[in-house]
């Protein structure tokens, strides 16, 4: 594809301050179409991936010293309009990144950090940031063994999804928590052993009954009272891997050490257990093998894609760069399933 098709303008989105106000700070820019450097793609986003991270990192809660206009956005699935000097992909190949400023409709990137897919589906989202964070972390810092019991609070989101089968995959039982019915069957359609809907059913009650020697591993994104009732019921030498703190990201506050920090080390201590911290950041060296495992194993119908885009919001699919606030939003709401997933490139 030659310069002839390119617009001469593209579009992105920027936070301009911080505040944990996602839809307030955010501003669609727009700007003169770049040229690929040396190494460098220019590429047409399709589809861009929503993280729990995003309303985080606009807010300068990742990078206190961050400047503002910022670029937002982490992941996305493109394809290649141009390719720079000693750019390894050609015009028309699709491929997977993971770099900032991802909310944008055409984008500069190296060429080293695009994943090559075999086609342009949204599907692929759910394994560079979400899928790599819960199988690295499960085998690397949670260092899971089949036979095991694992288990994985906010099971049906973009990352839990992947972390209930990555352990299914490895021969772990897992239990997989979650807010709602529909929730539950998803639940039950990835192969999850117990699901618990922890709005009707206490965890810490169902854990003490039916696990009374404890969990082995916890994949935990929540905090508050959900990690305390983790430690609480963690096996002998169980690990603990902290993933995130969902339940404290929309608070200004950001993390204030509670009761769980105060009496930490008595709680550890007395079974050997571990809390071990995981930063997908930490871990590049494992990103390409981790995510080129993970599409084989999609192709090869072992681990599912599940994309929520929207479907069942009334104010309708997430199409176009306008829709992104609404799409964070909804990962905030606990209604979606699955990776979120805004379509940037087509028209509705
Ligand atoms: N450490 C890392 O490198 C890394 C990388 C990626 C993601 N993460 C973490 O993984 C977690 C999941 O992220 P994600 O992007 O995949 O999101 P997600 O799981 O798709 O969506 C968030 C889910 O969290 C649950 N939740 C519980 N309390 C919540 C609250 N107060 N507000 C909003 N949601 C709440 C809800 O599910 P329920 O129905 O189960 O409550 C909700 O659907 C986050 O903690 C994130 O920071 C960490």
């Amino acid at each position: 594809m030659g310069d002839e098709h390119l617009p001469s303008t593209i579009r992105k989105l920027t936070a301009l301050r911080a505040s944990t106000n996602f839809r307030e700070i955010i501003s669609l820019e727009t700007l003169p179409t770049p040229k690929p450097g040396d190494g460098e793609l220019l590429v047409r986003n399709r589809f861009v991936g929503i993280n729990a991270s995003d309303m985080m990192w606009a807010a300068g809660k990742y990078d206190p010293t961050c400047k503002y206009p910022l670029d937002i956005g982490f992941e996305a699935v493109a394809e290649v309009v141009e390719a720079g000097p000693n750019a390894i992909y050609k015009p028309g190949q699709p491929v997977m990144y993971l770099q900032f400023g991802a909310f944008c409709d055409y984008k500069i990137v190296k060429a080293s950090v695009c994943v090559p897919l075999p086609e342009v589906k949204a599907e692929y989202l759910s394994f560079i940031l979400s899928g790599n964070t819960a199988a690295i972390s499960l085998d690397k810092v949670g260092e899971i063994k089949s036979g095991e019991t694992v288990l994985v609070t906010a099971a049906a989101g973009g990352t839990g999804q992947l972390a209930v089968q990555w352990a299914k995959l490895k021969g772990c039982h897992v239990i997989g928590t979650c807010s709602s019915e529909d929730k539950i069957q998803f639940l039950k359609s990835i192969g999850c052993d117990r699901p618990v809907n922890y709005k009707t059913e206490n965890l810490g009650d169902v854990l003490k009954t039916e696990y009374p020697k404890g969990v082995d591993v916890v994949f935990e994104t929540m905090g508050e009272h959900m990690l305390d009732t983790c430690i609480d019921n963690l096996a002998e030498r169980g690990r603990l891997i902290i993933i995130g703190y969902i339940e404290r990201y929309e608070s200004d506050k950001g993390y204030e050490p509670s009761h769980t920090v105060a009496t930490l080390t008595a709680r550890l201590l007395k079974i050997s257990a571990s809390v071990r911290g995981f930063y997908l950041k930490n871990f590049a060296e494992d990103f390409v093998s981790y995510v080129t495992k993970q599409i084989q194993y999609y192709k090869e119908g072992k681990l599912k894609s599940f994309v929520d885009m929207g479907e069942k919001e009334s104010a309708g699919l997430f199409v176009g760069l306008e829709k992104i606030a609404d799409a964070v939003e909804y990962l905030y709401s606990k209604k979606s399933i699955g990776k979120i997933v805004v379509d940037v490139s087509s028209k509705l």
